[in-house]
């Protein structure tokens, strides 16, 4: 496939300034000299902002790492994922049209997209909402056929289910991606037969496919607005961590640090007894230090759980529902903040929790430490299995 810049294109392009700032960001994680490197990344911000990659993008992402634009031309006329042309704005559709889809129907979805959306892909439909286009293999053969629209994977797709599809979409309708014939991943059509143990505690969705309908878009292209926005390392201000005074070589950039780990740090690093003593806090949290109290100093809390996404505390040893609503109401989610707690913040935690002593008596913090990493202890693989969440007040 010939694959040149459309004949028509739009007079400019600027990133929004969320992107500009996202961008910016990406350009630090390379040495000085190797900002090319993050040629990719803007031109998939680019095209996540406008759709598709146009002319004035291509120019503006070579202006931002000093690269000719032809250099950087060739990279976005190299990767499929580059859109060289118009797409829908409401979606442009992938079909896989690869064996295992081809197989089991991707012929006839692409059919739809003919009469629905055009007769050729990268082709705007008539009301200017669609685009469609065949694409390799996507990795989700057992779901077989897909399609990719957005960010989102629409699977086990039949002719009736993808015309719904694309009628609810072209409505305006909040669509739930993953298997649309009941399945709730690439498990047995009639039910899990190994591994049962994972089905209980389970979203209603899978994954990415749960947060799809948390935030109401199956579709959703980036906007800017996300968090993190910014890398790790980079602070709000868009100014790096470490990098000296302006002249100064950058800093090259320390592995970014888990953000319980970073508004712990913050945290202890405030100065005491200062009102305007608050930490930098990770996005949706609100660490707030607090002076020492004879032998109780205030553990790091948090105003929620880090990305709406709390650990299941009950997996430590004498933790039960009682006991993990009393302190995720104090401000522990994550079994990082527990790992962290020193002898007086348990000495804090322990003061408001009713029966004293528990915390060391069950070794919470032991317990939390290897959870953390993802090993599990005993305890936890039973209470996984059996579901033998103790009761505790
Ligand atoms: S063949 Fe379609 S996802 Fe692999």
């Amino acid at each position: 496939m010939l694959r040149r810049l459309h004949s028509e294109q739009p007079d400019s392009f600027a990133f929004t300034p969320a992107n500009q700032a996202w961008a910016e960001a990406q350009i630090t994680k390379y040495p000085e000299g190797r900002q090319a490197s993050a040629v990719i990344p803007l031109l998939w911000r680019a095209q996540e902002q406008e759709g598709w990659v146009t002319k004035p993008a291509i120019e503006a992402v070579a202006d931002m790492l000093g690269m000719a634009y032809i250099r950087v031309l060739e990279v976005a006329s190299f990767y499929f994922m580059f859109q060289l042309q118009p797409t829908g704005s409401v979606a442009n559709i992938q079909i896989c049209g690869t064996t295992s889809c081809m197989i089991c129907g991707a012929e006839d979805l692409v059919a739809v997209c003919k009469e629905k959306i055009a007769e050729k892909p990268h082709t705007l439909s008539a009301d200017g909402k669609f685009t469609w286009e065949e694409v390799e293999c996507l990795g989700a053969c057992t779901n077989a056929p897909m399609a990719q629209i957005g960010k989102d994977y629409y699977e086990d797709l039949t002719v009736e289910s993808f015309t719904r599809l694309l009628d609810d979409l072209a409505a305006g309708k909040v669509v739930a991606p993953g298997p649309q014939n009941g399945r709730y991943a690439a498990e047995p059509k009639s039910g899990l037969t190994s591994l049962t143990e994972f089905d209980s505690g389970k979203t209603q969705y899978n994954a990415s496919a749960q947060l799809a309908m948390d935030i109401k878009d199956g579709v959703k292209r980036i906007q800017g607005d996300e968090v993190p926005l910014l890398t790790p390392w980079v602070g709000k201000d868009g100014v790096v961590a470490g990098r000296a005074a302006e002249g100064q070589p950058p800093k090259a950039p320390e592995a970014p640090k888990p953000a319980v780990k970073q508004a712990e740090e913050a945290a202890k690093a405030a100065p005491k007894k200062s009102a305007a003593a608050e930490p930098a806090s990770p996005e949706g949290a609100a660490a707030k230090p607090e002076d020492a109290a004879g032998e109780e100093t205030k553990p790091l809390v948090l105003k929620e759980a880090l990305g709406g996404l709390p650990d299941d505390l009950k997996l430590l040893k004498g933790v039960g529902p009682k006991l993990e609503e009393k302190l995720n109401s104090l401000g522990f989610f994550h079994f990082e903040q527990i790992a962290d707690w020193t002898e007086a913040e348990v000495a804090w935690v322990d003061a408001r929790l009713k029966f004293k002593g528990r915390i060391t008596r069950d070794g919470w913090i032991e317990q939390a430490k290897r959870l953390q990493v993802g090993d599990e202890t005993e305890f936890a693989k039973r209470a996984k299995a059996e579901g033998i969440y103790k009761d505790d007040e």
